[in-house]
């Protein structure tokens, strides 16, 4: 065997710099999964149902073109079909973003710790990723991203509420960091937890959107719509951007079964948000015991909370583990816990009170 063939094949460099994506640990039978943001509730009746009947066509080859849900996303907000761009996930979504717009010695600007998908597939367009450091109250800090745009910068993510902090940015502080970015930077608003959100200052994407040619929307299915095994999210951006992400997509990548159940959830949507909106009570009761018993908070607008807790957090998950709960935690610096059924957010502040008894 030659030098070479033993070798094996040539990968790009670029992939050893990249971590593997961490999903969040799965939950044993007997215990709470609070680590992935997913939505607690069972699928929808109705949206179960659309989504078995187009089990029954899985030999066919999807609507490529997502018409349907396009159309239906379309009037749902008011925007031309045109600039509607599906895709598998919002990460998905995010990642023909980047093929469209970044290669090798482009760079893309986000805040750090944010959504960790961010950095990787930043990477993998062969895009080198400028994380910004949050600011000490765990929100985006906009002036520092501002002054890290570069010749090279060609997109920004904006993640609004954050992932992991659920801090979510004012209205008038984005719309003066939009003001500022050049008009050939593409600025992606991802929006992945916005039916969570109740602070009345926090614009929504789709209106900020509207007027600027270089600002995109992300939003998704998995979590306020609970379809996240069925990877459907999409983009809400004018005709150039849209049409980029149509050539940038994975081919087919929303199945039948994805374009059905995310059709069937837009038109039960006030049936979810009732669940949504019992969820925001939950997140109100846990974040309003967790301050009671001494913790300082950010205030979350997603569905999950926060805990910075530096040295302790692989200790304090490995409580909450012990004790029937899986939380998410990001070694050295802190645990996300998603807000999920009632009887998993009690054991995780009964877990966090005596943690910090034992402080
Ligand atoms: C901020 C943010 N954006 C995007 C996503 C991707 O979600 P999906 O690909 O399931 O739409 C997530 C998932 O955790 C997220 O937290």
């Amino acid at each position: 065997m030659s030098g070479t063939a033993a070798q094996g094949p040539r990968l790009r460099p670029t992939l050893d710099s990249i971590p593997t994506y961490k999903p969040g640990k799965p939950a044993s039978a007997d215990s709470y999964k609070l680590s992935s943001n997913e939505n607690p509730y069972e699928p929808l009746p109705g949206v179960l149902e659309a989504a078995i009947t187009a089990a029954g066509s899985f030999n066919r080859y999807p609507d490529m073109a997502v018409s349907e849900l396009s159309a239906e996303l379309a009037a749902r907000f008011g925007v031309p079909v045109e600039h509607i761009a599906t895709g598998t996930g919002s990460v998905g979504v995010a990642q023909s973003l980047l093929l469209a717009t970044a290669g090798p010695g482009d760079e893309v600007i986000f805040a750090w710790r944010s959504f960790e998908a961010y950095p990787i597939i930043t990477r993998i367009a062969g895009a080198t990723p400028v994380p910004v450091p949050l600011t000490a109250g765990e929100a985006h800090d906009l002036d520092a991203m501002l002054a890290a745009i570069t010749e090279r910068t060609r997109l920004i993510f904006v993640c609004n509420p954050n992932n992991p902090t659920g801090v979510a940015i004012h209205r008038a502080e984005l719309e003066r960091f939009l003001d500022a970015v050049p008009a050939d930077v593409l600025v992606v608003v991802d929006e992945a937890y916005r039916e969570f959100l109740r602070d009345e200052q926090v614009p929504d994407g789709v209106d900020v959107y509207r007027d600027r040619p270089n600002v995109c929307v992300l939003r998704t299915f998995s979590k306020a719509y609970g379809l996240a095994g069925l990877r459907v999210g999409f983009a809400i951006a004018h005709e150039p951007v849209a049409t980029a992400l149509r050539k940038t997509a994975v081919p087919f990548g929303v199945s039948r079964l994805a374009q059905d159940a995310a059709v069937a959830s837009l038109r039960a949507e006030d049936a979810l948000m009732v669940r949504v909106e019992a969820l925001v009570e939950e997140r109100t009761r846990v974040a309003a015991a967790l301050a009671a018993q001494g913790w300082e908070l950010a205030d979350s607008q997603a569905n999950f909370v926060w805990l910075r807790l530096g040295e302790l957090t692989m200790d304090f998950a490995a409580a909450c583990e012990r004790a029937g709960v899986v939380v998410r935690p990001f070694p050295g610096e802190g645990v996300r816990v998603t807000i999920g059924e009632v009887a998993g957010n009690d054991i995780f502040l009964a877990t966090a009170e005596s943690f910090r008894k034992e402080l």
